[in-house]
């Protein structure tokens, strides 16, 4: 195929996943709003979005033994679009996640509880995998969203561990290891006493005052 018509489907693909993440990020933010006018709440603290690179997926396509094609990126990757949701407190998480798995156009299609399950190196998230439509001028198309909730703590312990882990390239000495995963647990702690906190105050009637 001539490269440039590649490059112009690429580019094409690229923007409808674009679309797509415009759509989710808007419905959080919506969801945000909403509350904070109705109930002076805000369980979102920030949301980032970011589009993989074309360099990004097709290091991930060979690395999954596949052939560097569109359409092969759209069948296997399913994190091409990706919004990151950092909330308060843990139970945001799972409210934040609750209202948008029960929206009528978006369909969960794998739920990953890093909370409930950290994984071995202490990391905590709740992933999940979206298919939305997206309303283009002459089809629909299902597009596939990553989603990645989780609170300030857990967002904090994630991106020194992802620095961390970079540095190293997969040979992290032990000892440094060990004390990620008792930082991570030190998270778990924080998160669960920042929680009380929040119940204390919430008991004496009158709501926080607003950070945004
Ligand atoms: P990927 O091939 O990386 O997409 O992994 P996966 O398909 O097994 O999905 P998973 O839900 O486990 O992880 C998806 C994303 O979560 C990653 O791309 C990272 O952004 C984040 N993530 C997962 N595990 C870790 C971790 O141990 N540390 C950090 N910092 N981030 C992680
Ligand atoms: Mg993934």
């Amino acid at each position: 195929m001539m490269e440039k018509q590649m490059v112009m489907e690429w580019a094409r693909m690229l923007m409808t996943y674009k679309f797509a993440l415009d759509e989710v990020e808007t419905k959080l933010t919506i969801l945000n709003e909403e509350l904070q006018f109705v109930q002076h709440y805000n369980p979102i603290e920030h949301i980032k979005t970011r589009i993989k690179t074309p360099e990004s997926i097709s290091e991930k396509l060979l690395r999954k033994g596949l052939e560097v094609t569109k359409e092969n990126a759209v069948a296997y990757i399913r994190d091409i679009a990706g919004v990151r949701v950092t909330c308060s407190f843990s139970t945001d998480v799972y409210r934040v996640y609750e209202m948008v798995s029960r929206q009528s156009d978006v369909k969960v299609l794998e739920l990953k509880d890093y909370i409930k399950n950290p994984k071995p190196n202490g990391y905590q998230s709740l992933h999940l995998i979206v298919e939305i439509p997206v309303f283009l001028s002459d089809r629909i198309e299902h597009v596939n969203v990553e989603i990645q909730i989780r609170t300030i703590a857990m967002d904090f312990w994630a991106s020194l561990e992802h620095k961390i882990y970079y540095h190293f390239h997969e040979d992290m000495p032990a000892y440094l290891k060990e004390q990620l995963k008792e930082t991570a647990d030190m998270i778990a702690v924080l998160d669960q006493r920042m929680l009380g906190l929040n119940e204390q105050v919430k008991r004496l009637g009158s709501p926080l005052p607003s950070t945004h």
